[in-house]
């Protein structure tokens, strides 16, 4: 059995599937792997690398292509990609179903097996593979450099001959799996942290990470079996604003996470809201490309509104490609460890396996 994996879009996308470290694993199971030439050489990453695991270099991605029975790719396969995949294959990737509805019927229709990442359920036993909590992760921290970046003032408290300089403060609006280590990364540089979510369940995980849990006071909790938000009822959203209203007043830099699943982002901060920050201040708003949970919040732009610059995010993964397709690529070796029988040599589609019948994509 042969993984293939082509280059991405380039202008769009820097990440790669595979790294030398995860081809390697993934040839130990048994695997060939072939990719094409200069796959990785955009983040540092040369050829030689690859072959000195045992990778097989292909001069093009049709050689690549014709040769595979899975291929793994970060995002959808390019249009041009999609005609000469052979039918029966299998692709892996982390394809944004919602987004790429007609592609994916095309790929379902000439019975290619495709699997979409983003799907894999929250259980123990998937966390290995969890591309969401991977990417999220390296988000939730680079948001934070960025907005430092951009913030003209010093983040920690420092008392020096010339007098007191004191500590910035970061609030978080949403603590899941970027917030946490938004807090964590804001802490570390030695800001004052606050945090919020609707979550009841966020709570203790903030204060674990000494930030100070900033709640909505309602009885209902917000909270999904599957651990995930709710949308807010109007009666919640207004109590939401009334608390922001004095938090905003006081921090200096407001990084938004906030998302639910299959919906756009909730938009939390109204133009009102944005106008109380001090100038200077900073919102970065990591939910941008989802719907934005900031007024002023624009893809891949920052805003000047009153002197505070709202930070909309594009394709944050392209800050730091070279962690981000590390860790990718070792969630994709996990994934396939799972899917590949070792005892049959094939690709085991056992839909009896969580993992496997909720990242399948059958009919979009
Ligand atoms: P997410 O990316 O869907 O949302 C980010 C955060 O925004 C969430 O904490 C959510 O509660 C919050 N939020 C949504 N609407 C909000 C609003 N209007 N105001 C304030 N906050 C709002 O969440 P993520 O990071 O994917 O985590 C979702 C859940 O999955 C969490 O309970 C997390 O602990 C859990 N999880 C479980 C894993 C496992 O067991 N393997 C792995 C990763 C996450």
């Amino acid at each position: 059995m042969i993984i293939g994996s082509t280059k991405e879009d380039l202008s769009q996308e820097k990440r790669v599937s595979l790294t030398p470290e995860a081809a390697k694993n993934i040839i130990g199971l048994g695997l060939k792997i072939c990719i094409e030439k200069n796959y990785a050489s955009h983040i540092g990453i040369a050829d030689k690398e690859y072959e000195n695991v045992g990778v097989e270099i292909k001069n093009s991605s049709l050689d690549v292509l014709k040769q595979c029975n899975l291929l793994v790719k970060v995002n959808c396969p390019l249009d041009e990609e999609i005609d000469y995949l052979k039918e029966d294959i299998t692709l892996i990737g982390m394809l944004n179903p919602s987004k790429n509805k007609n592609k994916l019927n095309q790929l379902t229709k000439k019975k290619i097996n495709v699997f979409s990442l983003e799907l894999l359920p929250r259980i123990t036993r998937a966390q290995s593979m969890d591309v969401l909590s991977s990417q999220s992760n390296l988000a939730g921290y680079r948001s934070v450099i960025d907005s430092i970046y951009e913030f003209e003032k010093a983040i920690p408290m420092m008392m020096t001959a010339a007098g007191t300089v004191p500590a910035a403060k970061i609030l978080v609006i949403g603590a899941g799996v970027a917030g946490l280590q938004a807090i964590a990364t804001a802490k570390r540089l030695g800001a004052i942290v606050s945090a919020t979510d609707v979550r009841s369940a966020s709570k203790e995980q903030v204060e674990s990470l000494g930030g100070k849990f900033l709640t909505v006071d309602q009885k209902e909790d917000m909270e999904t079996s599957g651990g995930y938000a709710k949308e807010l009822s109007e009666e919640y959203k207004k109590k939401q604003a009334e608390m922001m209203r004095d938090a905003l007043k006081k921090n200096d830099i407001v990084i938004c996470t906030a998302l639910i699943p299959g919906k756009p982002a909730p938009r939390i901060l109204n133009e009102e809201l944005v106008k109380l920050m001090k100038p200077g201040s900073i919102i970065y708003d990591l939910a941008t490309e989802q719907g934005g949970n900031s007024a002023f919040s624009e893809v891949g732009k920052i805003n000047n509104i009153n002197g505070v610059k709202i930070i909309g995010v594009k394709n944050l993964m392209n800050r730091l490609p070279l962690t981000a397709s590390n860790l990718y690529a070792k969630n994709l070796f996990s994934f396939i460890r799972n899917l590949y029988s070792r005892e049959k040599k094939v690709f085991n589609i056992n839909l009896e396996d969580e993992i496997i019948s909720k990242t399948l994509i059958k009919e979009v």
